[in-house]
């Protein structure tokens, strides 16, 4: 699977972003198939979480979420690159990664600091969507769940699936 949303979806984007630069309707469902958190939804299901969800767009080297503060938000890159740091080290994330969920999952402060690289296209849903996305759709915790085990092997150095 491509790890970009085509230029031709961003495109369709761009245009209906110009009325309300926030607002997701009915053209990002096929931004949101593509994105493998959201393998399994239906389109009805795709249109639902299009609904509950906002566009937010960084411009390169501005802080997304700072280690250490409370937590609101979660968020699906789209477009563009995020530097993820935290005490013990760093990682890249790219189209159709996401982060901020661990502050919402269990009400701690932010684990580490993200910072857009480049401009960056995301997609991001409030503690209150989020917590309606997961309530619905159980496969998306599962597939949350396969993530945060691999991310706590990568910065512990453990051995990996
Ligand atoms: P949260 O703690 O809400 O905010 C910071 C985010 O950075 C965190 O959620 C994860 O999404 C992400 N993050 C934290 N640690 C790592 C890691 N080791 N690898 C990749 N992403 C991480």
């Amino acid at each position: 699977m491509s790890r970009t949303a085509s230029a031709a979806i961003l495109a369709q984007i761009s245009k209906a972003a110009r009325d309300d630069p926030e607002k997701m309707g009915a053209d990002w469902v096929p931004v949101l198939q593509g994105v493998p958190l959201f393998a399994n939804l239906s389109q009805r299901h795709l249109r639902h979480v299009a609904r509950l969800a906002r566009a937010a767009r960084f411009s390169a080297g501005a802080p997304v979420v700072r280690a250490g503060a409370p937590g609101d938000s979660f968020f699906v890159v789209i477009d563009g690159n995020a530097r993820v740091e935290w005490s013990g080290g760093s990682s890249r994330l790219g189209p159709l990664d996401f982060f901020g969920e661990m502050s919402l999952i269990d009400g701690g402060p932010r684990s580490a600091t993200v910072v857009a690289e480049t401009e960056m296209l995301t997609m991001k849903l409030s503690r209150s969507a989020f917590a309606k996305v997961l309530e619905s759709e159980p496969d998306i915790a599962l597939v949350i769940m396969k993530e945060l085990v691999r991310r706590v092997r990568q910065a512990e150095g453990s051995p990996t699936a």
